[in-house]
């Protein structure tokens, strides 16, 4: 098995399969484990998609066609008001793309590198692929769900980066701008690589969002297309790096992928461009989740508010022994498919569901129904 080996599996995946089985036999299943978005690319990009044709779709640059690049340069003047280079923006195969060429050319073998937990469960075996040492820091109520410089100060075993996700998955939670740049600082002034994956940007609905760039450029910053961008199997990312690793990291692209994707860097540029229909997909999941919030908080301790993204974290341990053991009955029961908390981390993740509003107010609102109905069957 190799490294592969340490790979840890998805729960979830046990929970997608007997969906379909139950889909396949015909019952209908409200769907709330999903991660991406259910909403089409932006139409500008659906109509470019048509006119690819004339298109050349050879390889491009490895870092990505120079006028996209250019353009994410640009995204990032007009929605945060920083200044970067175009030469800064490395444009990845999703932003997996972007951890596979950060970790693999920016970490020597063994080195540790923190994540948190709870956290995006993939990070962790990107690490295990590129026999790096995933290292875990506990994140807390207390300390809204925020890696801080202290809790990394508790790390005691040596780590050369760090990664947070804001808003992020599975909590919804933003991180608040001191947090960021005191980040910012502490990376600098330790000589650690700050990684800030960002993907969820632009999915936030009552607080601001800060990119790690606004407090410095000694920061890696990953985004992609996936999710605000509604663009997922588009498999499209990108990486602002500092300057002293866009050489290392060529070198890496040139190697491992050649390119990313030409047809989706093509579009990716409508995209960038469409801002009314970027602003009108926030507004879809802000409806979706002020909602769905309202709703789940009436019968779960939810213990942050969900701020952004499109995932909200609920206690369930009222209900049942286990998060893994709620998804299974609610499935089953009652036709509502959810992802057990323990496919993001082992700190107090047990008693947890992740609940995502990727489905259309309707299709919530029959989850919700139906959610009730089986509570109600709980208490008989
Ligand atoms: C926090 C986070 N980062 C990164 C990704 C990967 O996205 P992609 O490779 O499609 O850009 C995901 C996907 O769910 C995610 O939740």
């Amino acid at each position: 098995m190799g490294r592969l080996g340490g790979i840890t599996p998805f729960i979830v995946m046990e929970i997608l399969e007997k969906a379909k089985e139950l889909e396949r036999r015909g019952r209908d299943i409200v769907h709330m484990e999903i991660g991406e978005p259910d909403l089409p690319p932006s139409p500008k990009v659906l109509e470019a998609l048509k006119e690819l044709k004339g298109a050349n779709l050879g390889y491009t640059d490895s870092l990505g066609i120079w006028e996209l690049r250019e353009a994410i340069a640009r995204y990032y003047w007009e929605t945060y008001g920083v200044d970067i280079s175009p030469e800064r923006v490395i444009v990845t195969t999703g932003t997996s793309g972007g951890f596979s060429l950060i970790f693999s050319a920016l970490f020597e073998v063994g080195e540790g590198i923190v994540f948190t937990d709870p956290g995006y469960p993939c990070y962790k075996n990107f690490a295990r692929v590129y026999c790096l040492k995933p290292l875990t820091a506990k994140v807390e109520k207390e300390t809204d769900y925020e890696l801080t410089p202290e809790v990394l100060e508790e790390i005691n075993q040596p780590f050369k980066g760090f990664l947070v996700t804001s808003p992020s998955n599975p909590l919804g939670n933003i991180y608040k701008r001191e947090t960021l740049k005191a980040l910012v600082e502490y990376a600098h002034q330790r000589g650690k690589i700050f990684i800030s994956d960002e993907i969820y940007h632009g999915l936030n609905y009552s607080a601001p969002v800060h990119t790690a760039l606004e407090f410095g450029d000694d920061v890696i910053v990953v985004n992609g297309f996936s999710k605000y961008f509604c663009m997922p199997g588009f498999r499209l990312g990108w990486v602002v790096v500092p300057q002293r690793f866009v050489k290392p990291l060529r070198l890496v692209v040139q190697n491992l992928f050649i390119s990313p994707p030409t047809p989706s860097q093509l579009l990716a540029l409508k995209a960038l461009e469409d801002r009314q229909y970027l602003r009108e997909v926030r507004e879809t999941f802000r409806k979706r989740r002020d909602y769905l919030y309202g709703e789940l908080k009436k019968l779960f301790d939810i213990p942050v508010e969900p701020q952004g993204a499109f995932y909200i974290w609920a206690n369930v341990g009222r209900y049942a022994k286990s998060g893994y053991e709620f998804s299974l009955k609610l499935l089953e029961e009652v036709g509502v498919a959810t992802t057990p908390g323990v496919d993001f981390g082992n700190n107090n993740t047990q008693s947890f569901v992740r609940f995502s509003y990727t489905s259309r107010l309707e299709r919530l609102r029959e989850g919700v129904r139906r959610i009730k109905l089986f509570l109600e069957r709980l208490k008989i």
